[in-house]
């Protein structure tokens, strides 16, 4: 039988003695099965269809157990463990993600706890330099109109206040091929350098949340470069499992990925690559520990003292994910050509369309929502989500999207709201089905987003 987690050493040889050959040599006799797999998530609430793995990822139970042990190491003797073992072991884990995403140096790869951490890092590095001179007021960061919210925020936080502009590059959607996202945002970029200013910033999503696409990010990249614009930061935070990912052929100068999402961890644990050049330096965490000025690395790997048993298990997650066939490519392809099955199934049962093609999509696609359901704004995508929960126990984010070039009084009949569905590996058909009917019946029972809104302010 397949070796279980509580089979394997506390503490990995190659952590103690810093050799970095993570992969298993122990010879694979079985794959994991339904039942086992099923076992993993048994913690999941069995009512509900959980079709968002996208917002908060999963966690199998060996690696909840896993998490417990390192727990459980720091409190049985925690001067010990700060002094001893934390620091190899956070090392050994970032060598491994060194590995994953074909990074050059392990220096190169930081572990901080998600993706809006990583955003803060990046643009209060830019922020400096505005407001050290190095940057003019006026040069310009460019990003998606659906970069995510903390993102944006960021933007604000850190990069406006400085006296930074900000070009927005409206992601077309629904959409087609990545050409079209490509030329809007060689528009962007043209606007970002019109009257001498700079481009000191690119913020590419690799794949946007809402709504969500793959974006062409490596020739987004390779159009930066070309006109010159200072720094690229791919905004990844769903790609570590879900899509590919290697950090040399993107070529961005700044790459995160959540590892919680779509990568098994405990919440939360992303990573942050840097290339190495003579910025990077200069970049911190901002939260400044003894560590400050010792490179954003070692900063990132003590920010006092805290739980860091998310960012040790990493090892364990391998183990984890080699037991599935093909391992994490294997899963990762699964997902995609399931979830892409499964949007099929749900857009010819209620008439609509996918938001993009197949392979614009991860393991995520949007599907769109009979336009009689009337989603005609934010509130009525909160609305129809929370009506999916409470009413019918399935969980998938719903998303308004206003039509192309569109006018309010035009949207009868266009599909204008779309649920965004996940597949991992924990999912079966029956999760989807069950959307499939209760949207169904909502448009069967003649309910409309209006209606479920004067119900729900009742
Ligand atoms: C594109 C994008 N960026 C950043 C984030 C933030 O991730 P976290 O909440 O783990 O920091 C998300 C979360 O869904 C996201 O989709």
């Amino acid at each position: 039988m397949e070796m279980g987690i509580s089979d394997q050493p506390e503490y990995p040889p190659s952590a103690a003695n810093g050799d970095n050959h993570h992969i298993s040599k122990k010879p694979k006799l079985a794959f994991i099965t339904e039942s086992e797999i099923r076992q993993e998530f048994a913690h999941h609430d069995p009512t509900v269809s959980r079709l968002n793995n996208g917002s908060f990822g999963s966690c199998p139970a060996s690696i909840i157990a896993a998490q417990k042990r390192w727990q459980l190491q720091f409190l049985r003797q925690p001067d010990d463990f700060f002094l001893n073992r934390l620091q190899p072991q956070i090392a050994h884990s970032r060598s491994i993600i060194k590995d994953l995403i074909n990074a050059d140096h392990v220096d190169e790869v930081s572990i901080v706890d998600n993706a809006t951490t990583a955003a803060a890092i990046v643009l209060q590095y830019v922020g400096w330099a505005f407001a050290e001179g190095r940057f003019q007021k006026g040069d310009a960061v460019v990003m998606l109109h659906c970069a995510f919210q903390a993102v944006k925020k960021s933007i604000e936080a850190y990069v406006t206040r400085a006296g930074g502009s900000v070009i927005v590059v409206h992601l077309p959607f629904p959409v087609n091929s990545n050409e079209e996202i490509i030329a809007e945002f060689r528009k962007g970029l043209a606007k970002g350098k019109a009257n001498d200013k700079k481009v000191r910033l690119a913020i590419i999503d690799h794949i946007t949340s809402m709504p969500c696409v793959v974006i062409p990010a490596r020739e987004l990249v390779k159009i930066c470069r070309e006109e010159g614009v200072e720094q690229v930061f791919v905004d990844a935070a769903h790609a570590m499992g879900s899509i590919h990912v290697d950090v040399k052929e993107i070529d961005a100068d700044f790459y995160v990925s959540n590892l919680h999402k779509w990568f098994f961890c405990p919440p939360s644990v992303a990573f942050l690559y840097i290339r190495k050049s003579p910025i990077s330096s200069d970049v911190h965490h901002p939260v400044v520990s003894r560590e400050y000025g010792n490179g954003l690395a070692i900063e990132s790997a003590w920010i006092g003292t805290r739980d860091y048993s998310s960012q040790l298990v990493i090892p364990e997650v391998v183990e984890f994910v080699n037991r599935f066939e093909g391992g994490m490519e294997g899963i990762r392809r699964r997902n995609h050509d399931k979830v892409i099955e499964m949007g099929g199934m749900l857009a010819r049962s209620w008439g609509t369309i996918l938001g993009s093609p197949a392979d614009m999509c991860p393991s995520m696609v949007m599907v769109g929502l009979p336009p009689r359901l009337k989603v005609l704004s934010d509130e009525d995508a909160i609305g129809l989500r929370s009506h999916l929960r409470d009413e019918f126990g399935i969980e998938v984010p719903v998303h308004f999207q206003f039509p192309r070039d569109g006018m309010l009084e035009e949207m009868e009949g266009l599909i204008t709201g779309f649920v965004r569905i996940s597949h991992q590996v924990y999912n079966c058909v029956d999760d989807y089905i069950r959307l499939e009917k209760a949207v169904n019946q909502l448009v069967r029972d003649g309910i409309t987003c209006k209606t479920l809104n004067v119900v729900f302010r009742v």
